[in-house]
């Protein structure tokens, strides 16, 4: 990777603090910040009416991201959203059951948990922070609908094999729906490769972004066997629109692409940021920023070893990610006191949860890891 302290002027936040919570929401950089003002700038004095070409609102170059067309990705608000549409397209014969994993963040299991679903929620218990496929092995059967997972464990960092679990899921006529933001921006992904079904991702964790820009995945395959579950302008193909002075309300056309999953009039400030957010992040490359990432957070394991503590992270290179969680009963205390003296980490799961992304250096890692332990003695 170039130059650090190239990348490094990118990123104002270097000035004032050591960031290191990029799992939670993270600063924006400064290209995402003045493609932001540029567009804010020009919204107050000509006019929404004058603004440039929006293009699509960062659709291409998500696609390019997870390796995806973009007639298959629509625009919506936050990864919980992405996740409703999912849950709520899908069809549920009585005896359904949706398997998922007790690693999981609210948003990927509570979809599945309302009555009116009728659906029975298998959680797969994590061994020591893993999923083992195994284990999904034997909760998936055929009255499976779907497998829901994060790509990368919100609270310790575990990164799921989604090509296994596709694998698992399709022999037995599941679909597989992926939650990609702790993942989406360091860690690479493959729609295509992985087959998964659907994937969704807000881009102001790991993707540099404002909140209120997300993206929704729907293999092409599976699109038009879909009804949208909310309808709105949005969910039509704008051609239709363009040709006529009034609009057609008598019937519903819905797009042939992912758009139909789309209602209304999206966030675009929000998605002028994803796009340029997303831009930067390409031209570094992913697998370059995960190698940066998972070499500063070989650092942090190191460190936290050599001093006697618990990691609540898988060590397997497959199962890393950007998240490392070290564990200790005092992780609340320390981390308010950290965040006092400018050091953002968070408290998750009864430890420290870390995450750097690729414009961090060791030796702020080496810094945050002193205040780590001068803290835990303290307490
Ligand atoms: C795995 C996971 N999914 C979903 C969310 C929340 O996503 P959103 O606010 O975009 O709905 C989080 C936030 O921490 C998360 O870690």
């Amino acid at each position: 990777m170039e130059n650090v302290e190239e990348i490094r002027c990118l990123f104002p936040i270097v000035k004032h603090k050591i960031f290191m919570n990029h799992a939670a929401q993270s600063p924006l950089p400064k290209p995402v910040a003045d493609a932001v003002k540029r567009y804010v700038d020009d919204y107050s004095n000509f006019g929404a009416s004058n603004l440039p070409e929006l293009s699509d609102l960062g659709k291409s170059i998500f696609a390019e991201l997870i390796g995806a067309k973009q007639s298959e990705i629509a625009l919506v608000e936050n990864t919980s959203m992405g996740l409703n549409i999912a849950a709520n397209i899908l069809r549920y014969p009585p005896g359904s059951k949706v398997v998922t994993t007790d690693l999981e963040y609210p948003s990927v299991a509570y979809p599945w948990l309302r009555k009116n679903l009728n659906v029975k929620v298998h959680y797969v218990k994590n061994v020591n922070g893993k999923v083992p496929l195994e284990e999904v092995e034997k909760a998936v059967d055929d009255k499976t609908v779907a497998v829901a997972v994060s790509h990368v464990e919100y609270a310790n960092g575990f990164r799921n094999d989604l090509k296994a679990l596709g694998e698992i899921a399709h022999r037995h006529g599941a679909y597989l729906i992926v939650d990609a933001i702790q993942s989406a921006g360091v860690v690479p992904i493959d729609v295509k490769k992985d087959n998964v079904d659907f994937l969704t991702t807000a881009c102001y964790k790991w993707l540099l972004s404002p909140p209120g820009a997300a993206y929704l995945y729907v293999k092409e395959e599976l699109i038009q066997t879909f009804e949208p579950p909310l309808t709105g302008w949005a969910s039509v193909d704008q051609k239709i629109f363009e040709t006529v002075d009034f609009w057609d309300i008598w019937s519903l056309r819905l797009s042939e692409t992912a758009s139909r999953f789309e209602v209304g009039t999206p966030s675009a400030v929000s998605f002028i940021g994803a796009a340029e957010a997303i831009k930067m992040l390409l031209g570094f490359g992913i697998s370059n920023i995960e190698q940066r990432v998972l070499k500063l957070t070989d650092r942090l394991i190191d460190l936290a070893k050599a001093s006697g503590f618990m990691l609540q992270t898988p060590d397997e290179k497959p199962h890393r990610s950007g998240i490392v969680n070290i564990r200790t009963d005092k992780a609340q205390q320390i981390v308010k006191k950290l965040g006092e003296k400018g050091i953002v980490v968070s408290a998750r799961a009864r430890g420290i949860r870390i995450s750097p992304h690729f414009y961090n250096t060791e030796e702020e890692i080496e810094t945050l890891f002193e205040e780590i332990v001068r803290l835990e003695k303290l307490f």
